[in-house]
C-alpha cells in the first residue's frame, strides 16, 4: 500500500446495517487513513465506531474509524466528513415486505437531497457513490444536489445483482462462484437486464450448460432477489452482499485501479441512449467513472436496456420535483 493511500479518508453515511457493515468492510481493507460513519441517530455511529476500532488489533487493521452523529435540520456533524475521497450515501429508509425500492422514493428522496448537499458543501472533490433506493433515481437526484460532475457520481446496484446471478448460477451446476461469470445491466429494480449471453463457467457459454428455461428462472430469482432477502427477514433490507458490492467500489477509486465493474453511471451516447443514469459497465478510477463500456449484446438485451433508459428517465424527472 502507498501512504498516498494511507492518507485517503472514506465516509458512509447512515450507520445501519448496509451503512456498517460497509465502514467494516473498508475499515478491514486497511487501505484508507479514517473511515468516517454517520448517523442521525444520536450515539449509534460513535458506539458502532468505538466498537470497530476494538476490532483492529484482532483483525489486525489501522484504519481508524470515527462516528459521528449529524443533524440534518443543520448539517452539524458534517465537519467530521471535511475533504472525504469516497462519500458512500446509504442513508434512507430500506423496504418492508412487500414493498418494491420505488415505495421509498419521495421519503429517501428528502433525505438523500440533504445528505448530497452537505456532502458537496464539506467535500467538494469526493466521489460519491450512492447506494439509497430506489438506486437509479437516487443516483440522478444525489448528482443534481451535489451539483458534482455527473462521472463522479455513480450509484451501486449492479455489482451486487451481478453478484446474486453468479451466486445462483454457482449454486445451480454446483461449481465454484469463482468459476462463473454473469452480468446484469440495467435499473436495479424491475427493469433489471440480466445478460446470458455474456455469462459464462469456466469459460463455457451459461448458454451451452443450462436449458433456457432454468436461466430464466435463475434470472426472475436475480431480479427479485432483493425482495427475497427482505420477505425472510422481515425487518431491514440486505446488507451483506451490498454492503460487500459498495465496498469494493470504493476500493477502486481509492486505489484508481481502473477495474471494469457494473455500476449505475451516467450514460451519455453509449448503447444509443443519453442523459440518464443507467447500469452500465464502466472503467472505476480516482476521479469516479473513467469510461462506459459496451458490452456486446443481444437485440432483446439490448431492447431491455432501453426499457430500463426510459423506465429510469420518467422517474428521474419527477424525482428532481420532490
Ligand atoms: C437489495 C437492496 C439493498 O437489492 O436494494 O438488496
Amino acid at each position: 500500500m502507498t501512504s498516498a493511500t494511507r492518507s485517503r479518508k472514506a465516509t458512509v453515511v447512515g450507520a445501519g446495517f448496509y451503512g456498517s457493515t460497509t465502514a467494516q468492510r473498508l475499515a478491514e481493507y486497511d487501505i484508507f487513513g479514517t473511515v468516517v460513519l454517520t448517523d442521525i441517530v444520536d450515539g449509534k455511529p460513535e458506539g458502532l465506531a468505538l466498537d470497530m476500532n476494538q476490532s483492529r488489533p484482532i483483525e489486525g487493521f489501522e484504519t481508524k474509524v470515527v462516528g459521528v452523529t449529524t443533524d440534518p435540520a443543520t448539517g452539524a456533524g458534517y465537519e467530521e466528513t471535511a475533504d472525504s475521497d469516497i462519500v458512500i450515501i446509504t442513508a434512507g429508509l430500506p423496504r418492508k415486505p412487500g414493498m418494491s425500492r420505488m415505495d421509498l422514493i419521495e421519503t429517501n428522496a428528502k433525505i438523500v437531497r440533504g445528505v448530497a448537499e452537505n456532502v458537496a458543501k464539506h467535500s467538494p472533490n469526493a466521489v460519491i457513490i450512492v447506494v439509497s433506493n430506489p438506486l437509479d433515481e437516487m443516483t440522478a437526484l444525489a448528482q443534481l444536489a451535489s451539483g458534482f460532475p455527473k462521472q463522479r457520481v455513480i450509484g451501486q446496484a449492479g455489482m451486487l445483482d451481478t453478484a446474486r446471478f453468479t451466486h445462483f448460477v454457482a449454486e445451480a451446476l454446483a461449481v465454484p462462484v469463482a468459476s462463473v461469470q454473469t452480468l446484469t445491466l440495467g435499473s436495479h429494480g424491475d427493469t433489471m437486464v440480466p445478460v446470458p449471453s455474456r455469462c459464462t463457467v469456466d469459460g463455457k457459454p451459461l448458454t451451452d450448460l443450462l436449458p433456457a428455461e432454468r436461466i430464466e428462472e435463475l434470472v426472475a430469482r436475480t431480479r427479485n432477489g432483493g425482495a427475497e432477502v427482505v420477505a425472510l427477514l422481515k425487518t431491514g433490507s440486505a446488507y451483506y452482499a451490498p454492503s460487500a458490492a459498495a465496498a469494493r467500489m470504493a476500493k477502486a477509486v481509492a486505489e484508481d485501479s481502473g477495474a471494469v465493474m457494473p455500476v449505475c453511471a451516467w450514460v451519455d451516447g453509449e448503447y444509443g441512449i443519453a442523459g440518464v443514469y443507467l447500469g452500465v459497465e464502466a472503467e472505476i478510477g480516482a476521479a469516479g467513472i473513467r469510461k462506459v463500456v459496451e458490452a456486446d449484446l443481444t437485440e432483446s438485451e439490448l431492447a431491455g436496456l432501453k426499457e430500463a433508459a426510459e423506465a429510469v428517465r420518467a422517474k428521474q424527472c419527477d424525482v428532481f420535483a420532490l
